[in-house]
């Protein structure tokens, strides 16, 4: 399973309800002091699965509700890191491999900006890539969109030989 093109580039985005008595997950780091975490049924990370959808996108292998229903009891509470972790198994499969990523978070509470390294770290870790090779810029929605957190995705994929 492979294809000719040398790079293929993914976007992927995800967004989720902001409600109380959940934590706030975001590339795999909870976020002290959030008032409220995403409604969801997995953990709900929406950076692990913008990312996510983004690779597979890339390789034109649909998207994350294929290969983890939100609707399978398995899934419930399911750590994203999981659905990025079989993702990734993919992206070999096809022998290619992220260069880069490049996020955009758009969430109006809390401020994140102090947590940028953190993120991007895990991601990172993640992705097996440099954290100089992980883009995260944080938005504010001006309050049109208090309620929700939404993530937008891009990735580069370089083919690998072998
Ligand atoms: O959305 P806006 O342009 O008003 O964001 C202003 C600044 O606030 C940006 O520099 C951004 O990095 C930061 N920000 C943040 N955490 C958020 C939203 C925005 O640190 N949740
Ligand atoms: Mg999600």
């Amino acid at each position: 399973m492979t294809s000719p093109l040398p790079y293929r580039v993914g976007y992927g985005e995800d967004a989720h309800r902001l409600g109380e008595g959940r934590a706030l997950i975001l590339g795999g780091v909870p976020i002290p002091h959030a008032e409220r975490g995403a409604v969801a049924h997995s953990d709900g990370d929406a950076v692990l699965h913008a990312v996510a959808d983004a690779l597979l996108s890339g390789l034109a292998l649909g998207d994350i509700g294929q290969y983890f229903p939100d609707t399978a009891a398995e899934n419930a509470g399911l750590d994203s890191a999981r659905i990025l972790a079989h993702t990734l198994g993919l992206v070999r499969e096809w022998q290619y491999a992220p260069v880069n990523v490049a996020l955009v978070v758009t969430l109006d509470r809390p401020k994140l900006g102090a947590l940028r390294s953190d993120i991007a770290r895990s991601l990172s870790a993640l992705l097996n890539l440099p954290e100089t090779e992980v883009g995260l810029s944080f938005k504010t929605s001006e309050g049109l969109a208090p309620d929700h957190v939404q993530v937008r995705a891009t990735v580069l994929l370089a083919r690998v030989e072998g």
